[in-house]
């Protein structure tokens, strides 16, 4: 039994207003696409309300489907007004802000377009606009190579007025070749310091936090590594499932999508030796250090350390809903992975021996991102009658989202004449130590871009070191039976497999949905 025990929150701390970075034209590649209307729009309308990005930007859509810059403020509009945090499209800012909504029509592929493009730029700068230039390519990635060609083709990766920036989402490339050569190609056309590789979770408050959790804190310096912690099991679960992006889940699947980016970054925060500095360099110097530290796998131990699925029909909140194989768009034989879970190992004197136990799926039964860093028992158990009555072991939960905060179980005294032990847990909880709504993580890296720091973003050897973990993952997967699919139920905890791949260290995953008489936070 856990009680929780809150720590109080001292004070309501408000977010301090932003500096605004300098105004520029921001172009968008896929501006039709999910991403776009989904992440981006609100993100820079966000950014716009907070005073981060100037009222002197402006931002232009580019995509195949022609459209004039009204029908392209009409999309946004009916997918904004849909979302669960929808925006007030009488509020003068926004209306502002959509006056600076234009739309260009190209074919990514078309080298034609690009002359036409940079045609454009020009005539809006000699009319009094922006002279610096942020390319955003928000495409699948199989586009990002001519797009990047393209302007480099047109001349606007230089820019004597000004910046050039380019932000590349993930996932670079498909593999560790397919991401070197993507490397090779935007290297040749923009400098590594304009060169933005977007992994959103970073520019999450909690995913930063994690680096002033562990190095603002000096008590747990001497208990991070393998002398006292059991294991560490990350979960990124959603209870979402493919939605409107078969085409491009298809080519990718769970560990492509989730794990070669935001879960392995997750991981290196955790893992990583402790920084000289915050200088963007300083950082990715130590990522790039663990990441280099986790050796690829062989086929044996591909098999005996990983685990696939993939959702069949079920129930989540209530609600029946499709397998993955019944959803628009998806292959009836799709053989494309919705979940993962591996059992990753770092060689370095620090983690030799500690399983880093990690999990995303599709279409589980709730969202939760968390880290669980979980502590060896204590050697004896003097506080029960039995030692497999003892409370559970010391845990540290950092929760990602929702529920932002961090939460720490321990054993205290129950009260009564006799010594026993209760588990109990202290929290803190963002919501009720600060005021505001959490930015948004798009809003925070957008802002980065535009004031140049790139601290909070992927250098081309963590992409490297990313691919040279998961890029002998998938080629193993591909040589060993194929796992019989769907063999999750959606609204599950994922495939019974995925119990045993950690129940076989003795360990078991913390239950994803919480129980509903709230004793877990
Ligand atoms: C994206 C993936 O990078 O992250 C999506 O492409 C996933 O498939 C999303 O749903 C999850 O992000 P968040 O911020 O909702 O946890």
């Amino acid at each position: 039994m856990t009680t929780p025990v809150r720590a109080l929150p001292r004070e309501k701390i408000s977010r301090p207003p932003l500096s605004e970075a300098e105004a520029c034209t921001l172009v968008i590649f896929g501006a039709t696409g999910d991403l776009t209307r989904r992440k981006l729009i609100p993100a820079l309308y966000e950014l716009q309300c907070l005073g981060g990005m100037s009222i002197r930007c402006e931002i232009i859509g580019t995509g195949r489907t022609p459209l004039t810059d009204e029908q392209f403020r009409g999309r946004l509009r009916e997918t904004l007004a849909e979302s669960k945090d929808a925006i007030d499209m009488n509020d003068p800012r926004w209306r502002g802000f959509e006056q600076r909504l234009h739309y260009i029509t190209g074919d990514p592929n078309d080298a034609e377009f690009y002359p036409r493009l940079a045609a454009d730029l020009d005539a809006r700068r000699r009319a009094g606009g922006n002279a610096n230039r942020l390319f955003y390519i928000a495409t699948p990635s199989a586009l990002a190579r001519p797009i990047i060609e393209g302007l480099g083709a047109a001349g606007l990766a230089k820019n004597d007025a000004g910046w050039a920036r380019i932000v590349i989402e993930k996932p670079f490339g498909r593999d560790l070749k397919s991401g070197q050569e993507l490397n090779r190609v935007v290297s040749d056309v923009f400098a590594e310091e304009a060169i933005f590789r977007i992994d959103h979770y970073l520019g999450k408050e909690t995913v930063q936090n994690v680096l002033v959790f562990r190095f603002g804190n000096s008590m747990l310096e001497p208990v991070w590594n393998r002398n006292y912690i059991d294991y560490v099991e990350i979960t990124a679960a959603e209870s979402l499932g493919v939605e409107s992006r078969a085409a491009f889940y298809e080519q990718t699947g769970a560990l492509r999508d989730m794990v070669t980016n935001h879960l392995l970054q997750l991981l290196t925060l955790i893992a990583m030796e402790p920084p000289v500095s915050l200088d963007a360099d300083a950082l990715r110097d130590q990522k790039v250090q663990l990441l280099s530290a986790m050796h690829p796998m062989t086929v044996d131990e591909v098999k005996q350390r990983t685990v696939l699925g993939q959702y069949g029909v079920g129930t989540v909140a209530g609600k029946p809903v499709p397998g993955y194989r019944d959803e628009p768009g998806v292959n009836a034989h799709s053989d494309t992975e919705t979940y993962a879970a591996i059992d990753f190992r770092i060689d370095n004197w620090r983690w030799e021996g500690v399983p880093f136990f990690v999990r995303t799926g599709k279409r589980l039964s709730s969202q939760r991102s968390e880290v669980v860093v979980r502590f060896k028992r204590t050697p004896q158990a003097l506080f029960s009658r039995a030692p497999e009555k003892d409370v559970e072991p010391n845990q540290i939960t950092l929760r990602i989202q929702p529920d932002e905060g961090i939460s720490i179980a321990f054993a205290a005294k129950r009260p009564g004449d006799e010594l026993r032990s209760i588990g109990v847990e202290a929290d803190f909880s963002y919501a009720e130590s600060f005021d505001g709504k959490l930015p948004s993580a798009y809003a925070t890296l957008l802002l980065d871009v535009m004031q140049g720091d790139s601290t909070r973003f992927t250098r081309s050897d963590e992409v490297d070191a990313e691919w040279r973990i998961i890029t002998p993952i998938e080629e193993a997967l591909a040589q060993l039976p194929a796992t019989e699919f769907p063999n999750y139920a959606a609204g599950s905890d994922g495939p019974a497999e995925a119990n045993a791949l950690v129940g076989r260290c003795g360990h078991h995953w913390r239950p994803i949905a919480p129980p509903r008489d709230g004793t877990q936070k």
